[in-house]
Parts: structure tokens; sequence; C-alpha cells
């Protein structure tokens, strides 16, 4: 299995390319020029190809020959940098390659996700702010996951609950739908987020679905197993 890991030098793509190389997978990465340090560790034993990952020449030379693509989605900036990642993906890797995206809880496939009212303030101010700064375009991840819930890809995109750093506590559970109980601890270790990621490559039960995750050890999970 050979997969790329676009944006390979963030926290996420970090334990992506680690998981990735546990499982004896050739990897590929790609992160910006002045980030290619933070993947001196496994420099020996990955391809990095180095350049924005909006930028469709470094998308198609980094997916080139891949059977996984594995994205971190960030709306950073006010440049389309999550949609002009997630299109070059979606028109450049192998036609049969599987697509795995991250996001965030506050992406909705259906509108049928439930949110707080303390959820959705937060959101509101937070894109508010950073499209006033100029620093994140937080719409834009949304129009980068329309496009691929659009697509016939073989794709899936994983919606990360508040993250936290940690030893792994084992994969993630997921639901359709936020506001399901089940999800209600809304926590989950940065290392299980990418593990899912890693596990959605070979399962072909997670086909276009776009499944919101949790910790397995957090209470609601715990609650929902008892029951
Ligand atoms: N943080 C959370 O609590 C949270 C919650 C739910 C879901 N998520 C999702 O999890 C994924 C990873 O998010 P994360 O917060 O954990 O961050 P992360 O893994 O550290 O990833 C951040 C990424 O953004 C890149 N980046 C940083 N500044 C940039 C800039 N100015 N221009 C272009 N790229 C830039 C980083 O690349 P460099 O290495 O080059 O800086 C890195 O690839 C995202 O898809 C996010 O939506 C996060």
């Amino acid at each position: 299995m050979k997969v790329c890991v676009v944006g390979a030098s963030g926290k996420l793509g970090q334990y992506l390319v680690r998981h990735a190389l546990d499982r004896g997978y050739e990897v590929v990465g790609v992160c910006r020029e002045k980030s290619v340090p933070k993947l001196a560790a496994v420099a020996d034993r990955i391809t990095i190809v180095p350049g924005p990952t909006n930028d469709r020449e470094v998308i198609g030379a980094a997916v080139a020959g891949c059977d996984g693509v594995l994205s971190v989605l960030v709306p950073w900036g006010v440049q389309q940098y999550s949609s002009g990642t997630a299109q070059a993906v979606l028109d450049l890797a192998e036609p049969d390659a599987r697509l795995v995206f991250s996001c965030g809880w506050h992406i909705s496939r259906d509108g049928q996700d439930r949110y707080s009212w303390r959820f959705r303030t937060a959101l509101r101010v937070a894109a508010r702010v950073g499209k006033l700064l100029r620093a994140v375009e937080i719409d834009d991840q949304d129009e980068a996951c329309r496009r691929i819930f659009a697509s016939d890809r073989r794709w899936t995109v994983v919606r990360g609950s508040d993250l936290e750093e940690g030893d792994s506590q084992g994969l993630p559970v997921w639901s359709w739908h936020v506001g399901d109980p089940v999800l209600e601890s809304n926590l989950t270790r940065r290392t299980d987020f990418a593990l899912f990621m890693i596990e959605a490559l070979t399962d072909d039960s997670l086909v276009r679905e776009a499944p919101a995750i949790v910790g397995r050890t957090t209470p609601s999970a715990r609650a929902h197993a008892a029951a």
C-alpha cells in the first residue's frame, strides 16, 4: 500500500505518517517547504514533496501511484486553502484511490446534526474573527466538504471532536450525526483521530460516509457500549 499524507508536518499529519509507517505502508508526505524540518525524524523513511497543499502541481506529483490519500483539511488564510487542497486531491488522485479527509464536527453532510447553542456561538465567533483577521476561512472548509460530498470518488470525511494529546486509547467510535448520545463527551486523542483515518483506508463500509468520531474510553462512548 502506498499512501500520500497531505499536510504531513502538522500534529495530525505526523501521527498519520507514523501509523502508516507502522503498518508497513510506503509514505509520501506533502508539507510547506518551511515545515520540512518537522519531518526530520522520518525523513529517511518517507518521500517528502514540499509545497502548498492547494498547489495542483505539488499534489499531482505527490499522489501519483498512491492507493490512498489522507488529507488534513485546514482553512488557513483567505486563499481557499481547504477547497483548493480538496479539489486538487479529487481531481488528481488515482482513479480507484481511497481518499480520506479530516475536518471538525461543524461540517454537516445532511443538515441532520444537532449542535449546542455554545458550539454554534463559538463557531460563529471564530468564523467572523478569523475572516476579519484574514487568518482563517472556516466557510472554505464547508466548501471543500461540499465538493467532496458531491464527488463520486471513494471518499470518507472524518469529522473530529475536540482533540487532546496523549497515548492512544484505541480506535474511536463514531456516529452519523453530532447530537447522537454516544458522541456527547466530545473528546478524542489526536493520535486516535489519525488511527481512524488510517483504518478508513481499508474499511469499505466507510466509503462516502462522514463519520463523527469520539474517543472510545470517554464516558459517552462507555455508556453507549454498556447499553
Ligand atoms: N484542533 C482541534 O481541536 C480540532 C478539532 C476537530 C477537528 N480538527 C481537525 O483536525 C485537523 C488537524 O487540525 P489540528 O488543529 O490538529 O492542526 P494540525 O494537525 O497541527 O494541522 C495544521 C496544519 O495546518 C498547516 N498550517 C498551519 N499554518 C498554516 C498556514 N498559515 N498556511 C498553510 N498551512 C498552515 C500545518 O502545516 P505546517 O506544519 O506547515 O505548519 C498543518 O499541516 C483539521 O482537519 C481540523 O479541522 C481539529
